[in-house]
């Protein structure tokens, strides 16, 4: 029933966690609301904008159309798992140096897609890259820099 509680185990950049959501609660919500990770973003609410993209064992998902139930027993990686303790991930590094977060609203979700790429795919074409981060809207880049930023991580 929609609004009953559930009782989820995730595990959330590294960090577990057992919490009582709402059946009906979104994976976004609990992000941002229950754990205070603000990184991952609002943007349409509705699974077009890829804003709300984490990494979900992995794969990259839109968790603002996501149950919180779904996630129950999986990994998950927000911007905030990103980083390393005491350096940037290599992404990140490109982003800055190609310029490739201008307002930065697409950034976290743009990030977890090229990340989950090149997990796959170390050392993906242009147009590799074009298809992973086909989800995520950018209304300021115009994407050129964007897909330079992840070439060039790629290359390290
Ligand atoms: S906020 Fe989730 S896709 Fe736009
Ligand atoms: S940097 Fe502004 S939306 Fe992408």
């Amino acid at each position: 029933m929609e609004d009953d509680w559930v009782s989820i185990g995730i595990e959330v950049n590294g960090v577990s966690h057992r919490m009582e959501v709402k059946a009906s609660a979104l994976l976004l919500d609990v992000l941002r609301e229950d754990l205070g990770l603000k990184g991952t973003k609002r943007g349409c609410d509705q699974g077009q904008c890829g804003a709300c993209t984490v990494l979900l064992d992995g794969l990259p998902v839109l968790s603002c159309i996501l149950l919180a139930v779904q996630a129950d027993g999986k990994k998950i990686t927000t911007i905030e798992g990103l980083a390393g303790d005491d350096e940037l991930h290599p992404l990140q590094e490109a982003f800055i140096a190609e310029g490739a977060a201008q307002c930065g609203f697409c950034t976290p979700g743009m990030l977890l897609s090229a990340k989950a790429l090149l997990d796959q795919n170390p050392e993906p074409a242009d147009e590799e890259i074009r298809q992973a981060i086909s989800g995520n809207l950018c209304r300021c880049t115009g994407y050129a820099k964007i897909i330079r930023a992840v070439k060039k991580a790629a290359l390290g």
